[in-house]
């Protein structure tokens, strides 16, 4: 455990995915580059420069996600912490971890709060905590550098009172339903009896809004950039030559799986190798490499096949307008 030591903050971050060595773990990625077409699997997007690049598309005006999530916690913050009543609150892929103030500060008037961010980027962790701490004097902040994987297991090994696991800006949706499957099975491992799972989740909605929403907008880029820097994240750590301008991006929404597919399209036939993985990539002009997945919800069904997975409906709060939802379920 580093201690953040010497002035206000964050109090400590841990490394719980072995120091930088899960961003060169090759399995994943090399079998998700195996499949047609090839995909890179969503936490490359959180580098450095990716976790600002996606705080870029936040704020893009069509971007509604996080505008509507954040009036939802911002109304409900405290009818949510007086459900959820754990010490402890973990938050999956923490980004700037700005949605969560509200709430964080909520439970802190009620109870003694303890925040666990867990995130990929080391950078936004210290960032994002120490802001967090410094706003939220009462919530002791306690950051956990790693996959989603590695800081669950960190919890089922270190907790010691009752835990809030949250997935919040529609993150669930980043994942092909079997990673969907695996992610929720390990929520639930972690989560005992009546503690508590919060997640948001965007809902289906006509395509043309979804068009708009992850596509840059004329005059911007953040989305474009987002979406290259996978390749250029890639070509760093594995050895490889991508050439950022041979593609072009654009994400459409596919009606059939209810999901927004981010994709990199070959603008002209070549090659492409990652050295360190021996593995090479061959595009012909129009094929394209999958930069991510946004999965969009039906309520009701979301709900159902939460069951499967132990989890019981408490509330949820959905927004009019946009058709956000934000469900609280119980470990049962
Ligand atoms: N979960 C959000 C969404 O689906 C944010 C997000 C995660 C995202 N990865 C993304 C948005 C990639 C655009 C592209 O919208």
């Amino acid at each position: 455990m580093s201690k953040v030591e010497g002035r206000a903050g964050i109090e400590s971050i841990e490394s719980v995915d072995g120091d930088t060595s899960f961003w060169t773990d090759s399995d994943a990625l090399v079998s998700c580059l195996r499949e047609a077409p090839p995909r890179i699997p969503s936490h490359f997007g959180y580098d450095a420069l990716g976790s600002n690049l996606f705080e870029e598309i936040t704020a893009l005006p069509d971007y509604y996600l996080t505008r509507v999530e954040d009036g939802l916690l911002r109304r409900h913050a405290n009818d949510i912490a007086d459900e959820l009543g754990t010490p402890w609150i973990a938050e999956l892929g923490s980004g700037s971890a700005k949605k969560t103030r509200v709430l964080l500060a909520a439970c802190a008037a009620r109870r003694q709060t303890t925040f666990l961010p867990i995130d990929v980027s080391r950078e936004m962790l210290v960032s994002s905590g120490d802001a967090l701490a410094i706003d939220c004097r009462d919530v002791t902040v306690r950051g956990l550098w790693g996959r989603y994987e590695a800081g669950l297991r960190w919890i089922r090994r270190e907790r010691s009172t009752p835990v809030t696991v949250t997935l919040l800006g529609s993150t669930l949706g980043n994942t092909t339903p079997t990673e969907r499957r695996n992610l929720l099975t390990e929520i639930t491992r972690t989560l005992a009896p009546g503690d508590c799972f919060l997640v948001s989740v965007d809902l289906i909605k006509p395509a043309h809004i979804f068009e708009s929403c992850y596509n840059d907008p004329p005059g911007h880029s953040a989305f474009v950039r987002f979406r290259l820097n996978h390749l250029a994240h890639i070509n760093r750590r594995f050895d490889g030559d991508f050439v950022l301008d041979r593609f072009q991006a654009r994400a459409h929404y596919n009606e059939h799986t209810h999901a927004v597919e981010g994709h990199l399209y070959a603008t002209k036939d070549h090659m492409a190798k990652l050295r360190a993985l021996d593995v090479e990539l061959k595009f012909r002009a129009g094929d394209s490499i999958n930069v991510g997945f946004s999965a969009k919800f039906d309520p009701s069904r979301f709900v159902d096949n939460m069951r499967q997975f132990d989890l019981i409906p408490h509330t949820h709060w959905i927004d009019q307008r946009w058709k956000y939802g934000l469900f609280l379920f119980h470990r049962r």
